[in-house]
């Protein structure tokens, strides 16, 4: 099986990068590791943001995940290009978005690197 790590350094407390097929970030210390591929419309959330409630936060539309369970715990605003309300379907995708969680694995740290295990 494949390790994959990056520097340590990279991942500072609010950050979120790349390792692989993974999404790596610190939550306040707390190392996470998700799938990549945003459950909406395969969005990089490598690419995405660390909210106030440590979510994960898909930089396409939006949607939040929990880092702990992958399970999407807020629907998308918009879809394709469009980027706004769409109440309706934001909480269909949430519904199956509950069901399709992104994959979990640890992180830790390792001398100057952080491994996804
Ligand atoms: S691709 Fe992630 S919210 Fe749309």
């Amino acid at each position: 099986m494949t390790e994959h790590r990056i520097p340590a350094r990279d991942l500072p407390p609010g950050v979120v990068r790349r390792a692989g097929p993974w999404a790596v970030g610190n939550r306040d210390g707390e190392l996470f590791g998700v799938s990549r591929r945003c459950r909406h419309q395969l969005g990089d959330l490598s690419k995405g943001s660390i909210d106030a409630d440590g979510c994960l936060v898909c930089p396409w539309h939006q949607s939040r995940y929990d880092v702990t369970t992958g399970e999407m715990v807020a629907g998308p605003h918009g879809f394709l290009g469009y980027h706004g309300k769409t109440p309706g379907y934001t909480q269909l995708v949430r519904s199956y978005g509950k069901v399709l969680k992104l994959q979990v694995r640890r992180v830790l740290r390792r001398g100057d690197d952080v491994v996804v295990e």
